[in-house]
């Protein structure tokens, strides 16, 4: 019988994607043979970017991994564990950069085992040139014009400045 493919879910608000998300999915894509990026369409929170657009911001960065058949970019509502469970993951992988990330993952991750324990909360730490990068902290420098393009994957800088920055 063939092997049975590892699937893991990355979820998150992804608003936009940062290169420090690439780095967790491609440290991912080592590890597991299918990543879902999973992208929140949470009603409690108010995102700056509408759920196409960031599955769309996504789907851009990802394009050659998506092409290989290693990611696939997915909403989701609802649960998290429950969407793990249709994708039949066996894990969901979440980046920490700092121990101030901790407190809140810890609380997620043991949420997420208490409703399900098979699926199993991963952490992984991007490479140390984005432990002080944020979707936040972005989006606050390209609405002041500052420099984001290390931070951001090309395809999507000119759009997220557009949005920002209409017309000065
Ligand atoms: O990028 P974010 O906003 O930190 O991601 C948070 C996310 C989407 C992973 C989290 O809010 C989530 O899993 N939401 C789905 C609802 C759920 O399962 N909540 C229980 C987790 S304790």
């Amino acid at each position: 019988m063939a092997n049975k493919k590892r699937i893991v879910v990355y979820p998150g608000s992804f608003d936009p994607v940062t290169n420090g998300h690439l780095d967790i999915v491609h440290r991912a894509c080592r590890l597991f043979d299918h990543v879902v990026v999973a992208v929140s369409q949470n009603p409690l929170k108010t995102c700056l970017f509408s759920l196409p657009e960031r599955k769309r911001f996504l789907t851009l960065a990802l394009a050659p991994l998506i092409r290989q058949g290693k990611v696939s970019v997915e909403l989701f509502d609802g649960l998290l564990v429950h969407f793990a469970q249709k994708k039949g993951a066996e894990a969901v992988v979440r980046g920490l950069r700092a121990i101030s990330d901790f407190e809140y993952e810890f609380q997620m991750a043991l949420m997420n085992r208490h409703q399900d324990s098979s699926v199993e909360t991963v952490f992984l730490m991007p490479d140390e040139k984005y432990t002080y990068l944020s979707s936040t902290v972005i989006k606050e420098i390209v609405r002041l014009g500052g420099k984001i393009e290390r931070f951001l994957p090309a395809a999507i800088v000119p759009e997220i400045r557009k949005k920002l920055r209409p017309a000065r």
